[in-house]
């Protein structure tokens, strides 16, 4: 395959789909529907224990065979595989991105700079494996011979939010008496209050942090030293602190024994690092074996990511539909709604994994995009969301595609909650792709007494444009095997779009200017004297912070 065009509009498939968007920009999704009875069938792909439904997406065949060009024409094939080869894809790193060797369970080797890496990968699930039990059987115990009651994971971004949503996600499979608890925020209010339900005897902290420089995980960790230290003295830090990084050096500064560390490694992206020592609390959780399920199911997406035929494949698919709304329809938002409350924070790790990964102006080879790029990720978990912002979804301005997630069978089958759930999981995608017409508004008001000038006044509110799309995952139940599927789902199609946009999905030069303002700022608050070096917004708000902190 030739390369393509540096800039993606000039892509032959580009402009093919340009031009198809002029022709179906203004076809109804119900006239798509009523057009082929056979269209569930046809956008729709299984997976043992996943359904994915992109049918009430505004596509048509041709759509989708220009889509799946156009990945073809960037060459997302190749650059695929060049990841799973261990390629060093992270450019302006110099990385190779291999959070897929991590739950490698098929016993190839995965090569960076010609050594395998899987025996270390091994040895440090092997690892994890020992510390989780040893914390679940009570055989760890604190410094004063009690068994551990509270695991507190302290980190942020990647080092937080993928495995507190995989601990959340997985609460049926909890153990009594044993609490995972998280703390990311420099706000002293996160760690006062986490502290305030443990006890220091029977806390167990994990230092979770890749490169272990990170400011609020460091200055998190120092105080849960100090609470650690008053209560039951220096030589107790062994005992209640372990850390899960790729630097020795720093956790051994720290005063973290090293034979308390959990080691990954550069080729693991912060936001892929769940599956690495990064998941250790969610081993401790859940327990060793079910982690193990949790990486199954990641590599079993991989499986299927690496050997599907475009046309089957589903994190392209989705991927490629995405590119569609963003780059033609000018879709600048994307909303994930998992209709299960355990998957509460599931859009806000993807709103990292995402955003994060794809929020990029510039392509590999540096030149500016010629396109829009990675979209406003956001999502709550349905119910919640429809009594919030889903009238804007419905009835506002902007499209907002939506993936809709649910399982087929509750963790708790109570009356008939699931069913209602599921009813309005359904019914929230046929109303957003049917809507309600002017017509059938009419009739209804018509049917309840109301005389024509009150249609009149009431018509333009109650109409329903519809047409808006949606994609249907619906999967047997959230177990950790189904729910490593998804994430890898998600991660998958993250790095297709990247692919199709030719950003560096992995590196995240955007979090560092303001960390390096926030430093120079730091000492100047500390100071107290009144500033002037900043611009007047700043030098005003620094300065009326100086006067009111003192309340
Ligand atoms: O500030 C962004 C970031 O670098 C994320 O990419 C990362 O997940 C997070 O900070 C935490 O980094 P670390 O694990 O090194 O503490």
């Amino acid at each position: 395959m030739p390369a393509r065009p540096s800039r993606l509009t000039e892509c032959p498939a580009y402009e093919a789909l340009a031009q198809h968007h002029g022709r179906i920009a203004e076809v109804h999704l119900r006239d798509l529907f009523a057009s082929d009875a056979d269209r569930f069938r046809r956008f729709s792909r299984r997976l043992p224990g996943m359904l994915v439904d992109f049918s009430k997406n505004r596509l048509t065949d041709a759509t989708l065979a220009l889509l799946l060009d156009l990945a073809r024409e960037c060459g997302v094939e190749a650059k695929r595989d060049a990841m799973f080869a261990g390629e060093k894809i992270n450019t302006t790193e110099g990385r190779a991105v291999l959070h897929t060797a991590l739950r490698n369970r098929s016993g190839r080797p995965v090569l960076v700079d010609g050594q395998d890496v899987m025996p270390a990968v091994t040895a440090v699930l092997a690892k994890m494996k020992d510390f989780s039990d040893r914390i679940r059987s009570g055989a760890w115990t604190g410094a004063t011979g009690q068994r551990i009651t509270d695991v507190v994971n302290i980190g942020i971004g990647g080092s937080d939010l993928g495995p507190r949503m995989v601990v959340e996600a997985l609460k049926p499979w909890h153990q009594p008496g044993l609490r995972v608890r998280f703390v990311s925020n420099v706000d002293g209010s996160d760690i006062a209050e986490v502290l305030k339900a443990c006890d220091p005897a029977t806390t167990l902290f994990l230092v979770a942090s890749k490169t272990f420089t990170t400011q609020e995980t460091l200055t998190n960790a120092h105080t849960a030293r100090r609470w650690i230290v008053e209560a039951l003295g220096e030589d107790a830090v062994a005992k209640h602190f372990a850390a899960l990084s790729t630097n020795g050096q720093d956790v051994a500064a720290f005063g973290i024994d090293t034979a308390n560390m959990f080691e990954f490694w550069d080729w693991v992206g912060g936001r892929y690092s769940l599956w690495s020592a990064i998941g250790l609390p969610i081993a401790v959780a859940v327990g060793f074996e079910r982690f193990e399920q949790l990486l199954a199911g990641g590599h079993a997406m991989d499986e299927h990511f690496r050997t599907a035929p475009l046309d089957q494949n589903i994190p392209v698919l989705l991927a490629m539909i995405g590119v569609w709304y963003v780059d033609f329809f000018g879709a600048d938002t994307y909303a994930i709604l998992p209709y299960d409350q355990y998957l509460h924070r599931f859009p806000a790790h993807f709103q990292q994994v995402d955003m994060e990964s794809n929020g990029k102006r510039v392509t590999l080879s540096g030149e500016p995009v010629d396109v829009q790029t990675g979209p406003i990720l956001f999502g709550e978990p349905g119910t919640n969301g429809q009594h919030s912002f889903y009238q804007l979804i419905h009835q506002g301005t902007r499209m907002v595609p939506c993936d809709f997630i649910a399982p087929a069978r509750s963790q708790n089958p109570i009356g008939d909650h699931h069913a209602i759930l599921l009813s309005n999981f359904f019914a929230q995608t046929e109303a957003l792709m049917r809507g309600k017409t002017p017509d059938e508004v009419r009739a209804e008001l018509a049917a309840k007494g109301l005389d024509e000038a009150a249609v009149a006044a009431a018509l333009p509110h109650r109409v329903f444009p519809g047409n808006r799309p949606s994609t249907s995952i619906l999967v047997d139940q959230v177990d950790p095997h189904t729910l490593g599927m998804l994430i890898a789902l998600y991660e998958h199609k993250v790095f297709v779009q990247g692919a199709v946009w030719d950003v560096n999905s992995f590196d995240q030069w955007g979090v560092e200017l303001g960390k390096q303002l926030a430093k120079q700022i730091l000492p100047e608050l500390e100071a107290g004297t009144p500033v002037d070096g900043h611009d007047a917004s700043t030098n005003g708000l620094i300065n009326a912070w100086l006067e009111m902190r003192t309340g």
